[in-house]
């Protein structure tokens, strides 16, 4: 999210799909320029990081032996800049990033120039795939679009439709014990806030009521049940641990309540079937 202006205060309330998606398209594309500077060294131009603890996919491996993503076809929910699907195409995989903000996409097609390996990309909504049936094997989020989408269920059966039998979804998200904490690294993150089991969204709204930035919470168990509704099977589910020596401290992700709780789930589900 943005620095948040002193007209804009932070609520949960109630707020549609429709609503949550053209505050954070608004958003991204203000903060784009900032998250790619602040963010854009760690993450790598060619790097697939799952969250602010710095795990690689190259060590936890959740899309399966990187030796073996050669030929695959692969789908980015709120790709960014594309470092992740970047990394993917020089393992030899074929990426396809989606984001809902324009600017960050501008972002992502400098760094295709720079580097020379290029992710195609489209500007659209995860709960809406412009994709035929059965098109990718793997599905992938690092925290992108998940959190920032009303209609959940509505974007994990898209997803079911885009995978071909046999694939996999995998997806990064805030860990949901961390919405009953405060959004702080330090000691004032240390205590629960408020309640786990309250689903009401975090609103940054204006003075008139305007939504300007909106996240969804769902619990372990809520996500849990997406999955299994759509026809997923659950794989894994990973909480990586802060690694030691790790100091960077990124939004409310640091060393201190890094040590002490897990920052990121990642859930990693597959079809029935067998990839071909
Ligand atoms: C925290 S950034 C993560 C970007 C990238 N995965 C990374 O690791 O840098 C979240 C991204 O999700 C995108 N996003 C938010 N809501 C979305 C939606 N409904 N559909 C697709 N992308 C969305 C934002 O525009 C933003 O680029």
């Amino acid at each position: 999210m943005t620095t948040t202006p002193d007209s804009v205060r932070p609520v949960r309330r109630p707020v549609s799909e429709e609503a949550s998606r053209r505050a954070n398209r608004a958003d991204w594309d203000a903060y784009a320029d900032e998250y790619q500077r602040t963010h854009g060294d760690f993450l790598g131009d060619v790097g697939f990081v799952w969250g602010p603890e710095g795990h690689r996919e190259a060590e936890l491996q959740a899309l399966g032996d990187p030796g073996r993503l050669a030929g695959r076809g692969v789908l980015e929910l709120g790709s960014g800049a594309g470092q992740c699907s970047r990394w993917l195409v020089a393992q030899g995989a074929t990426a396809v990033g989606l984001d809902l903000s324009e600017r960050q996409l501008q972002h992502s097609r400098r760094i295709d120039e720079g580097t020379g390996i290029a992710v195609p990309s489209v500007c659209a909504t995860a709960t809406d795939l412009p994709f035929a049936p059965d098109s990718f094997d793997i599905v992938f989020s690092s925290f992108g679009a998940l959190q920032f989408v009303a209609d959940a269920d509505l974007m994990v059966a898209a997803v079911a439709r885009v995978l071909r039998p046999g694939g996999t979804f995998a997806f990064s998200i805030t860990h949901p014990i961390r919405w009953s904490m405060p959004d702080d690294p330090g000691p004032e993150g240390l205590k629960i806030a408020s309640c786990y089991w309250d689903r009401t969204p975090y609103v940054e709204e204006d003075e008139d009521g305007t939504p300007r930035y909106v996240e969804h919470h769902r619990t372990l168990g809520d996500w849990v049940a997406l999955l299994s509704d759509a026809g997923f099977c659950l794989r894994a589910l990973l909480e990586p641990q802060w690694p030691e020596g790790h100091e960077r401290v990124w939004g409310g992700w640091g060393p201190l309540r890094g040590r002490l709780v897990p920052g990121t789930a990642i859930f990693v589900a597959g079809l029935p079937g067998t990839v071909t």
